[in-house]
């Protein structure tokens, strides 16, 4: 017996990272979950995105511990991709009680070096992709009277973050998207709510441009080198959180019994504790 047992779970961005970890554990709990990405590059993210092989991977895997398991390529961006996969979902799973909206990109950029383009596809992708996936389920929560929305913002969505104002504006955005819609379906027997994970161990953190950020002196800098640095944004100096922690905190919200509602629950190793939240 699961705590999730009949429940069927939406995760955007579950072919890798944060995403994946969230589909298997939900799937544990045993919920079968809708997997999306977008499994594909987005040209000014400047590190690449999940392949479609990965995609495969995290139904593979969903199979292997017993759970159930659809896979789709889903742009988040694109409405009506967004809108035939929750009903693909709904016709092969049933319903949709949980929506975990997961799937993001990063880029590390001075306010004045972001492009247009580079601004767009974070805006698009983040803040309105993000709207998209939610608007989409709520016809079928509301016709349930049941959801659970859990929407994936950062530490960036608490604070400023140098080089990230493009970022930390969606992330900032979706926790006033978020909130609304908690007022909105409060009666409805829908919850909505923000995870804020600071650094987690992913391909959005293990990459070139970003061990750059934090070893501007080298022309190479490699995970070793810039590991030690990732502790210095954190009191605890712990150089990052592994994904399954923050997929207990997406459980701990998925499976709430339904007063839990507009909250933002910062998953961030003390960072919290610098400022007011
Ligand atoms: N890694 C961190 O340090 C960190 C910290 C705080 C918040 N976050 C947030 O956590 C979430 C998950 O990121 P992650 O760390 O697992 O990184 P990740 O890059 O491993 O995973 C993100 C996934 O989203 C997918 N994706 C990107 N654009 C998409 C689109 N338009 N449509 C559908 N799928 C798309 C990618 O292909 C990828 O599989 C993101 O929202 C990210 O902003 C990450």
């Amino acid at each position: 017996m699961g705590d999730l047992d009949g429940r069927v779970a939406i995760v955007t961005g579950g072919a890798r990272g944060q995403g994946r970890s969230h589909a298997l554990a939900l799937a544990a709990e045993g919920a079968a979950v809708s997997v999306w990405d977008i499994a594909a590059p987005i040209d000014s993210v400047p590190y690449p995105l999940a392949e479609p092989a990965e995609l495969d991977e995290t139904v593979r895997l969903v199979e292997q511990g017993g759970g159930r398991a659809l896979g789709l390529t889903v742009d988040i961006r694109n409405t009506s991709q967004v809108d035939g996969a929750v009903a693909r979902t709904v016709e092969q799973l049933g319903r949709v009680d949980i929506l975990v909206a997961n799937a993001g990109v990063c880029g590390y950029r001075k306010v004045t070096e972001i492009t247009d383009e580079i601004w767009d596809d974070m805006i698009d992708t983040n803040l309105s992709g993000t709207f998209k996936c939610i608007r989409a389920v709520l016809p079928t929560m509301v016709g349930q009277t049941y959801g659970r929305i859990i929407v994936t913002s950062s530490g960036a969505g608490r604070a400023g973050a140098p080089n990230l104002a493009h970022y930390a504006s969606t992330k900032w955005g979706i926790i006033g998207l978020t909130k609304t819609v908690a007022l909105e379906t409060a009666e409805q027997g829908i919850t909505a709510n923000v995870i804020c994970p600071t650094t987690v161990h992913t391909p959005m953190v293990e990459n070139e441009q970003n061990y750059r950020l934090f070893c501007p002196e080298l022309d190479h800098p490699t995970l070793e080198d810039a590991l030690p640095r990732f502790g210095t944004l954190n009191p605890m100096h712990k150089p990052w959180l592994e994904p399954e922690v923050v997929s207990r905190a997406v459980l701990y919200l998925a499976a709430d019994e339904g007063s839990l509602s507009g909250t933002v629950l910062e998953v961030s190793m003390g960072v919290s504790a610098y400022r007011p939240t």
